[in-house]
């Protein structure tokens, strides 16, 4: 062999070792950095509007969703609830520009006020903080999405209930008065809002439907008074509402803690129970013994567990697979429709089924009955003040 072919079998050789040892090294990096970096923290907030039981449902729902998500992909994630102390608009917005000053990746957002909220919510996006709303909207607002209750659709189903369980006290006779107190949280509140006007919309509807009345009822509607998401004003509310109308037969509640403050009035006022329609929203430790006690007739129970657990899992397909697709494959009709209902289900102490003269079935659920249905759907009964329901 020549000198030179003898170099050149030299060189090819030290090339050859050369691009080993790189690839090496460089499938060794790829694989220290691919198996040994750390995911990217991820830190959603979800924001609710009081302290209530109902809320600790959500947090339930949160905590569960985050659980869920870090085992099943190893993801780094803190899910944090918030909620003020009160019903207030400005206590919960100062806290939203907190969370985005220090650029969480995800809100979900339950505004107290839905106009108020808007430059709130936008200015979070604008800083890529991924927005959604959840239990109440903020329609005019960019939020990517809305989850919870379709409150009007909820309200009305309320209204239903009210009309027909009356009739069935003798309450509903051509001619007659018909007395509705409704007591409401805050009508900035987008939920608030449409549950009072389906609530109100479902019993006119009744009253011009029904053949047995053909419109000829004298409907008066007291309120809604807004408590400001005080409970004892709620209370008072109640009071000087049953005390100016002894002839009352109808009450509403459009929020979770209303329901307890009609009862707590009626029982102040030595009312029998059952002597007025009253319905609640919501199935709590709050809102159950009003139920048992025969003061709430009916209730609307809304689906929360949802709401705190979609929201989290959104979020977190949100940063996976992006908006679009995450929002694609959970909301039928996106994008033009951006609201996933949760869905809600009237509650009573005893099952009772009727069809309303609008056409509509009205089902209500007895406790047990629901209390199977949650067990069923892994929420535990506990959590919504069942506990005690045989
Ligand atoms: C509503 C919430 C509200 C809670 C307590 C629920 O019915 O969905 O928005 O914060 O009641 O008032």
């Amino acid at each position: 062999m020549s000198v030179s072919r003898a170099l050149s079998k030299l060189w090819t050789i030290i090339i050859i070792v050369v691009v080993v040892v790189a690839v090496a090294a460089g499938g060794g990096l790829y694989y220290y950095y691919t198996t040994t970096s750390k995911p990217q923290k991820l830190t959603f907030v979800l924001i609710g509007k009081g302290v209530h039981p109902y809320w600790s449902v959500v947090e339930a729902g949160m905590k569960k969703a985050a659980d869920e998500i870090r085992s099943k992909y190893g993801a780094d994630i803190e899910a944090t609830f918030f909620t003020p102390t009160r019903e207030e608009a400005y206590l919960q917005l100062s806290q939203v520009d907190t969370y985005i000053a220090q650029k969480v990746t995800g809100l979900a957002i339950a505004p107290v006020d839905a106009e108020a909220a808007i430059p709130y919510i936008n200015k979070a996006l604008q800083q890529n903080i991924l927005t959604i709303t959840f239990d109440t909207d903020s329609p005019n607002s960019n939020r990517l999405a809305y989850l919870g209750t379709n409150n009007y659709k909820a309200g009305y189903l309320g209204g239903l209930a009210a009309y027909m369980l009356a009739k069935e006290k003798g309450y509903i006779k051509p001619g007659a008065t018909l007395k509705v107190g409704i007591i409401t949280a805050t009508l900035s509140a987008q939920n608030a809002r449409e549950r009072v006007q389906g609530f109100q919309d479902a019993i006119k509807k009744c009253i011009e439907t029904d053949p047995d009345i053909r419109g000829n009822i004298n409907l008066v509607i007291i309120g809604p008074y807004e408590d400001k998401g005080d409970v004892s004003t709620a209370v008072n509310y109640a009071l000087s509402i049953l005390q100016a109308n002894p002839d009352l037969q109808i009450a509403f509640g459009s929020n979770a803690y209303e329901g307890p403050a009609w009862s707590q009035a009626m029982q102040q006022l030595n009312y029998p129970p059952g002597k007025i329609v009253l319905v609640e929203f919501d199935v709590t430790s709050d809102n159950v013994p009003p139920l048992q006690q025969g003061y709430a007739l009916a209730t609307v129970g809304q689906r929360e567990y949802f709401m705190g657990y979609y929201a989290v899992w959104l979020l977190y397909n949100m940063t996976k697979y992006g908006v679009d697709k995450a929002l694609k494959s959970f909301i039928p009709g996106y994008p033009n429709n951006k609201i996933y209902d949760t869905g809600v289900d009237l509650v009573g102490t005893q099952h009772m089924e009727f069809t309303a003269p609008t056409g509509e079935k009205v089902v209500i659920l007895g406790l047990s009955e629901y209390k199977q249905l949650m067990s069923k759907l892994g929420v535990d009964p506990s959590l919504l003040g069942l506990q005690n329901v045989s």
